[in-house]
């Protein structure tokens, strides 16, 4: 009995070995055919076989005084009272641009209506947009005036003194954990959201709530990348050179078009901060370098987007948290998605089977991109 076990053991090592060695020989040769099926089987083997980044420490970390180099530009325009108020659910950040204030506005006379929020939900949110400076130099005299304006109007703008561009955006991030521990300590929830993100607040602050409830303690939300491969595409805006990141495949992270993380979590990425090489330019991935070096890692909600659009339709609202890709339909989702209809639409089982089967064929088509993946249509 005991000898036959351990036959079947060794059978299974020679097994498992020798695939290993087919798949390297396999991945080796195909090195100069680096498509994306081959980078995500490469970065897919390397995220469940290898299946730990203890290596990422080492090759991040660097002193407190190169790392001050890197962040903690001048704010320009800052709240250091925004935050006051004793209770406070969710400080939640907004990625925006200097030039992007139509989104701005939308979103403030939407999701982002702190009144709102609390009047309707009765929970304390406080929306932040964080941005730099305009990156054209030329341009950034006249906006920043209209910045100033804007924000007499409704003092919920933070700024910091660098070039608002894509290739900063791990600034952008920087400062954001740095406001947080600086000014907000106390908020038991951190968003992120890009300015073409659509929040389902109600949805959101349920949630959120009901979390809380059960304590959070290392909470980090949202549509996770697992095994995710480095682009290596020259032409690609999201292209990583190997000089910066050598390994086939990123940590663990969630899409940086919106995740949650608790306040325990927003203190330890602020500490890992400190002392990680923050010249990753992609700032998800960056913080998923970050929460790796405190053991943090994130869970999926099937109804938080990464790059996608949500279907429209009541039944998909009614469980809905955020969906990427907002700007003009801003107004009518939000009235849609918060109307009484959709309050209703769950209620009773005959309901509940008729969004199963509307979720199912919206959301199960094969050429379908995927926002909410298929298997949430069934919960
Ligand atoms: C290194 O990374 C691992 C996770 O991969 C983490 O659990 C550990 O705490 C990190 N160590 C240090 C010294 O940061
Ligand atoms: C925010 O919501 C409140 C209460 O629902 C409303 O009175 C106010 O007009 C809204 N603000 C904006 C900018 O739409
Ligand atoms: C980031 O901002 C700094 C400060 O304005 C600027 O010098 C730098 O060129 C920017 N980096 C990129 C990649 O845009
Ligand atoms: C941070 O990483 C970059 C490569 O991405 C490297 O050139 C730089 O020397 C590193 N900084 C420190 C302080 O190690
Ligand atoms: C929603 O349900 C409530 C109570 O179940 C009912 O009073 C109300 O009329 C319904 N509203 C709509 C728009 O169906």
């Amino acid at each position: 009995m005991f000898m036959n076990f351990r036959r079947i053991r060794k059978c299974q090592c020679v097994q498992l070995v020798t695939t290993c060695f087919v798949l390297s020989v396999v991945m080796v040769c195909w090195e100069q055919l680096d498509n994306s099926v081959v980078s995500h089987v490469k970065s897919y083997s390397y995220r469940y076989l290898v299946n730990s980044y203890n290596f990422l420490n080492k090759s991040f970390v660097i002193t407190r005084q190169s790392a001050d180099g890197l962040g903690g530009y001048r704010y320009l325009i800052n709240h250091k009272d925004k935050c006051a108020g004793r209770d406070m659910l969710l400080l939640l950040f907004v990625k925006t641009s200097p030039e992007n204030v139509e989104r701005r506005q939308s979103i403030r006379s939407t999701w982002g209506n702190e009144t709102y929020v609390s009047r309707e939900l009765g929970a304390d949110v406080r929306v932040v947009f964080v941005l730099g400076v305009h990156r054209d130099c030329q341009r950034r005299e006249s906006t920043q005036e209209a910045l100033l304006e804007e924000d007499r109007q409704y003092s919920d703008l933070v700024q910091q003194d660098f070039a608002d561009t894509f290739h900063n955006l791990t600034v952008k991030l920087l400062l954001q954990f740095q406001w947080a521990h600086t000014y907000c300590r106390h908020a038991r929830f951190l968003m992120s959201a890009d300015d073409d993100v659509f929040v389902h607040m109600p949805n959101l602050v349920g949630y959120l709530q009901e979390v809380d409830r059960r304590g959070a303690q290392g909470f980090w939300v949202g549509r996770v990348h697992r095994g995710a491969p480095p682009i290596r595409r020259k032409d690609s805006k999201y292209y990583v050179p190997y000089e910066m990141y050598r390994w086939s495949s990123y940590p663990d992270y969630t899409a940086g078009a919106g995740y949650v993380v608790s306040g325990d979590v927003a203190s330890k990425i602020y500490r890992a901060s400190l002392t990680i090489n923050s010249t990753l330019y992609i700032d998800d991935v960056f913080m998923g370098i970050c929460a790796n070096a405190m053991g943090v890692s994130p869970q999926e909600h099937p109804f938080f987007s990464g790059e996608g659009k949500a279907p429209y339709h009541p039944c998909i609202y009614d469980k809905m948290m955020t969906s990427h890709g907002h700007v003009s339909d801003i107004h009518d989702l939000w009235r849609e998605a918060t109307s009484l209809e959709v309050q209703n639409i769950s209620r009773g089982l005959l309901r509940r089977l008729y969004c199963t089967a509307v979720r199912v064929a919206l959301l199960c088509k094969p050429y379908y991109v995927d926002t909410y993946s298929c298997k949430s249509a069934f919960l």
